[in-house]
């Protein structure tokens, strides 16, 4: 089995291409080096000259690579999985959401993600497509909330962390076992991958510098008061608790 990856250079397609050739799937990256996003000819003749199982686009991109890739995929009878986002949701609207919620973005970024689901959705009525949390990694260096965290350290002397913000999380292993359990054994459609059983940002930061040796110096906050948090009966992601173990905060 053959499946395209785009974003390879970045977080989350490195760790799904783990989690393919774990399961037996030989990944494809898209080099954009070589195939050109911006030329829907170009997009087409290479997803139809490998012609793999499944094509995942995970890298960000324009909306009309997208919908290229999805449409060519439809074309070519090839599975689509396209990575979302939780921030399709306003930092205003209260999880946690369920799949009919209404996404209501007030930020370029969230617009940006929704746009490119209905791109897709449009092109290939049988896309899959799964909306991430923030991704927690193992360490700094790439776009996860480990890496934040160390940063806002670095430039702050301190990270300031609400008890009253539940975020969107999951870590990044189990968010990659979880995509490849969508290719296989669900049908097309939207779904939300989450792994916060209901912790807080302060007992996320605080379970991660514990882990991590106490590197950080974090301040309990009561502000923001959030719940980012998605839900999804449909598809199992590994609860973060199962890793960070938190204490009693
Ligand atoms: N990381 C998270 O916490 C998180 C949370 C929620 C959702 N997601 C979703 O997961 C997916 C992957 O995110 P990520 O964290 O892996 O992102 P990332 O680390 O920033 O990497 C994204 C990759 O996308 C490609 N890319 C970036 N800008 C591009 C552009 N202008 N045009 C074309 N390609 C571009 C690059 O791949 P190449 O250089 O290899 O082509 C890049 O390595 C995205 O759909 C994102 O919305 C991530």
């Amino acid at each position: 089995m053959y499946a395209i990856v785009t974003g390879m250079n970045g977080t989350v397609a490195p760790e799904l291409a783990r989690a393919l050739e774990a399961n037996g799937y030989v990944v494809v990256p898209w080099v954009r080096a070589e195939v050109p996003i911006d030329d829907p000819a170009a997009v087409r003749e290479f997803i139809g000259n490998v012609k793999p199982d499944w094509f995942c686009h995970v890298a960000l991109g324009s909306p009309d690579w997208a919908e290229w890739a999805a449409a060519a995929c439809d074309e070519f009878d090839i599975g689509f999985l396209f990575t979302g986002s939780v921030s399709v949701y306003s930092s205003s609207q209260v999880g946690p959401f369920s799949i009919h919620d209404v996404p209501e973005p007030n930020d370029d970024y969230g617009r940006y993600k929704l746009e490119c689901e209905r791109r897709v959705r449009l092109a290939n009525p049988d896309a899959r497509i799964a909306r991430l949390g923030w991704q927690i990694g193992e360490a700094p260096g790439n776009n996860n909330l480990v890496d934040y965290l160390h940063r806002h350290h670095v430039d702050h002397g301190h990270i300031d962390a609400s008890r009253n913000w539940i975020p969107s999380c999951a870590m990044l292993a189990d968010t990659a076992a979880s995509l490849v359990g969508i290719i296989e054994m669900q049908s097309a459609g939207l779904y939300h991958l989450e792994g916060n059983p209901g912790l807080s940002f302060l007992e996320i930061a605080e379970s991660l510098n514990r882990l991590r040796g106490n590197p950080w110096t974090i301040v309990p906050t009561d502000t923001p008061v959030m719940n980012n948090l998605m839900r999804d009966d449909r598809v199992e992601v590994r609860p973060i608790i199962e890793t960070l173990a938190p204490s009693e905060t």
